[in-house]
């Protein structure tokens, strides 16, 4: 198996078990569980038999701090700009709780985010939602941001990778026509981080949530909160935890002070299985490095592509210098369709109207041609 430049490919994969099992084309709904994310696992179980709640202050709570300070070099922030939390929805609540309105009432999102981002205000009846529409149904066009963002707007809140259509936003000219009209940027990063470039604090944005469930191969139970370190003291958030407050350990229930870095955002506990198995998958994709990733995905992407179109399907595509990994193949029964494949070991998804596959850097084109082998033998 030819190697990539950067890292050793059979190495990699030999560390993702469901490599050796099935045509795993799924990344960016589920990253592949490798042995070292299970390494860790079983050594949290064993801490778990071994030392009960003891574990928390001699292991588990380093563990924590570990996974921040990857994390934080990780997308080019320091440690105390990042917040733990449950999952994206929580993080995008917990900002959407911590600015003051100061007479602004509006929220510009996009018909292509994750509909998690748009619900956040959508239950707030004083938000004024505007809801930019793709006209070319990949993507959004930065002009349309910057008529609709004006003196009244208090978000643009958007994503960094659409779902759907894989098409990557500038999101540091986002930042910029926020700015501009004194709002706030918040990206939602779930579908960015781990596999297009990121270097979060030179964006300018103000907020951006990223997680391990996806291209960071770690697991379900846990996002990632950036928030620009200079904005950090001014923000209160209206919804919190003991983990956001100062004297976290003084358990005195009239001391609550909001901490002075991104943990006064955190709520709560966090899931220390995936404390654990989020340190495996970023272990790995910090010593592939993420430039290797990227063009690895950027290789396979381009194979994907061809072979579709030799094919004979018709794909939802961005412009190459928008692409990502998320290739939407166009087709009259998908849930059929990934079902026939799944049937022949071929995991992939699927969206209203389109198969979605979704190659990362431990794929190879032998598995992409195999997936398209088998959609083109099941049909349009
Ligand atoms: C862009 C994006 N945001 C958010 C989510 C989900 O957010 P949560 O962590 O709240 O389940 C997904 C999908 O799982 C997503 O693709």
């Amino acid at each position: 198996m030819a190697s990539p430049p950067g890292f050793d490919l059979e190495q990699v994969r030999a560390e993702f078990p469901i490599l050796s099992r099935k045509t795993y084309l799924n990344s960016c709904s589920l990253g592949a569980l490798s042995r070292r994310s299970e390494a860790y696992l079983d050594e949290f179980r064993e801490r778990w038999h071994d030392m009960g709640a003891s574990a928390w202050y001699q292991h588990w709570l380093g563990r924590v701090e570990e996974l921040r300070n990857r994390v934080a070099s990780f997308w080019g922030s320091r440690p105390a700009e990042v917040a733990l939390l449950p999952s994206t929805s929580a993080a995008l609540s917990v900002i959407s709780e911590s600015v003051r309105a100061e007479g602004r009432n509006r929220v510009v999102c996009t018909e292509l985010d994750f509909p998690t981002l748009l619900y956040q205000w959508v239950v707030k009846p004083e938000v004024e939602l505007v809801v930019l529409e793709s006209r070319d149904g990949v993507g959004v066009d930065l002009e349309q941001f910057a008529e609709a963002v004006d003196e009244r707007t208090l978000f643009v809140a958007t994503s960094h990778v659409f779902f759907t259509t894989g098409a990557v936003q500038d999101v540091a000219a986002l930042a910029g026509i926020a700015h501009d009209a004194g709002a706030w940027c918040l990206i939602d990063g779930y579908q960015g981080m781990g596999q297009v470039p990121l270097d979060v604090a030179a964006t300018g944005v103000d907020f951006y949530t990223g997680g391990p469930l996806k291209w960071l191969c770690g697991g379900p139970g846990l996002a990632y909160l950036y928030v620009r370190d200079d904005l950090i003291e001014d923000l209160e958030p209206r919804i919190t935890s003991w983990f956001a407050t100062e004297e976290q350990f003084a358990f005195d229930p009239r001391g609550f002070r909001y901490r002075s870095d991104a943990r006064r955002f955190e709520l709560g506990t966090p899931a220390l299985p995936t404390v654990h198995t989020a340190l495996g998958g970023q272990e790995i994709i910090d010593e592939v490095g993420l430039p290797a990733v990227v063009a690895r995905n950027r290789h396979l992407t381009a194979h994907l592509v061809r072979a579709c179109e030799d094919a004979g399907f018709e794909l939802r595509l961005a412009p190459a210098e928008r692409r990502s990994a998320i290739v939407m193949i166009r087709h009259a029964d998908p849930a059929g369709a990934v079902r026939h494949l799944a049937e022949r070991g071929v995991i992939v998804d699927h969206r209203p109207g389109f198969v979605r596959v979704s190659p990362h850097f431990y794929n190879t084109e032998a598995e992409l041609d195999r997936c398209v082998d088998a959609l083109a033998a099941y049909g349009r």
